[in-house]
């Protein structure tokens, strides 16, 4: 039977229709870039993404139904928008007075920095267990986030970032059962990993405990650039879902792509029929090419199972020398730094790619190895709140000059996206030494 997609179903009645199109976009339905007849703005029956009770609720309910939650909203504008909106939710329904608190592992992304400097929340870091030997990655134990709420009694909530961009899951179950324990709700930054709902069994972060999570449902689902979820759990306080749409909105546009929303609806049609098996048989094709590629000498990491991370030191190379040779071999990774190239397979990956793949590894020749320079994130103080940082007034200096200044703006490259100093925190030898690695020549000061 046909899964039910409202969205798609009015877009392409809409398109069919030949009405004339009195209202925005400006390209009325013409097709220029191919998709333009799609592409409508919020006309009557097409609903209101942030006030939704038609098509748009109907596609939620869908999703929120397939990924078994108390609410799935539709985000336009990537997980970006959802981490700041779950940010939003705690500093409505979980704060505990003054400044709001979150224990936050140190690789948090970009978007949840942004969402603290907005809503004037100061993170307390969770830094690494262990040697992460790259800035994407921070082992967090469920001991390690007791003993911060221990110390943080005040905290709101705790936030992890699971999968991280190399594929390294975090324990969420164990975390989100100290959680429960403290009663202060976890939130995942699940941005690569809408897919692990699909796995038997289930490794989505909702099914093992956490209260909220996103999923960048464009980084691993068939989805547009931009289509992302915010999931709530059945768990969590209702009044999460209650107050979701509205602290969404505070962040966003209020001209949401139909093109996503539909790719979004599309997405749980395929979600209703054949892609989870796909998405199996992808995480087993996965597994055989690392088995594959390891089988050539080379060394991989993450236990993710639809990626693939290739740690190429041991080798000879700097990820982005590997990643370069890739390309001679008409390959493009998602993602390389000095010590890691990731790959992110999907079903739609014919055999054919991951046969290029197991050659290119196959062919590339051994060189002598060369040391890793990241070990962890070195520790550093924190003088002033991100957002009194963010906002005070500050000057461009080389980074070479930084020692002992107080940063304004969090220093990052622009993948990961992972600050490697965050504002208010005081610049130290180490940093300074990781920066200039990341070719980060000028960094913002306080004044
Ligand atoms: C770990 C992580 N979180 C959040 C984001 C933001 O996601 P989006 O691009 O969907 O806004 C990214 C983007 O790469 C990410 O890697």
């Amino acid at each position: 039977m046909k899964p039910h997609t409202p969205i798609n179903d009015f877009l392409q009645n809409y398109a069919r229709s030949g009405i004339s199109r009195f209202h925005m976009p400006g390209h009325k339905g013409v097709s220029l870039h191919g998709l333009e007849p799609l592409d409508i703005t919020e006309i009557k029956g097409a609903d209101y993404l942030y006030e939704a009770d038609g098509i748009i609720a109907q596609s939620e309910a869908i999703t929120s139904s397939i990924f078994e939650t108390a609410r799935t909203l539709y985000s336009t504008e990537g997980s970006s928008l959802s981490i700041k909106t779950m940010l939003a939710i705690v500093m409505r329904c979980g704060r505990k007075g003054g400044r709001t608190k979150i224990i936050a592992a140190r690789n948090a992304h970009k978007a949840f920095i942004n969402g603290c400097i907005l809503l004037d929340i100061q993170p307390v870091w969770i830094y690494s267990a262990s040697p992460t030997g790259s800035v994407c990655g921070c082992h967090v134990t469920a001991e390690n986030v007791k003993a911060a709420l221990e110390s943080n009694p005040d905290a709101a909530a705790v936030y992890i970032t699971s999968p991280d961009y190399l594929g390294n899951l975090a324990d969420i179950g164990g975390i989100s059962a100290v959680c429960k324990a403290f009663g202060v709700p976890l939130l995942v930054d699940n941005a690569h990993g809408a897919y692990l709902k699909f796995l038997s069994p289930s490794l989505h972060p909702i099914d093992l405990g956490a209260d909220m999570c996103c999923d960048s449902a464009h980084k691993t689902l068939p989805v547009y650039t931009g289509g992302s979820y915010l999931h709530i759990s059945k768990s969590a306080p209702t009044e999460f879902s209650q107050w979701a749409k509205a602290e969404m909105s505070l962040f966003s546009s209020t001209s949401p792509s139909y093109l996503i929303m539909g790719s979004l609806d599309k997405c749980a049609g395929e979600l209703q029929t054949g892609l989870p098996d796909s998405i199996r048989s992808c995480c087993q094709r996965t597994r055989q090419a690392a088995e594959t590629i390891r089988s050539y000498g080379w060394e991989t990491a993450g236990e993710e199972p639809m990626k693939l991370t290739v740690i190429p030191n041991s080798r000879g190379y700097r990820g982005e020398q590997l990643a370069d040779i890739m390309r001679t071999h008409g390959i493009e990774c998602e993602y390389s730094d000095y010590s890691s190239v990731v790959f992110m397979p999907s079903p739609y990956n014919s055999e054919e790619d991951f046969i290029r793949l197991e050659k290119a590894f196959k062919e590339i020749p051994k060189k002598p190895p060369i040391p890793t320079e990241f070990e962890m994130f070195p520790r550093t103080n924190s003088v002033m709140s991100l957002r009194e940082a963010y906002f005070a007034p500050c000057e461009e200096i080389p980074t070479e000059q930084a020692l002992g200044r107080i940063c304004a703006r969090s220093a990052l490259s622009c993948q990961p996206s992972i600050p490697l100093i965050t504002g208010g925190e005081i610049f130290t030898p180490d940093i300074i030494k990781i920066l200039k690695n990341y070719s980060i020549f000028t960094v913002s000061v306080v004044k």
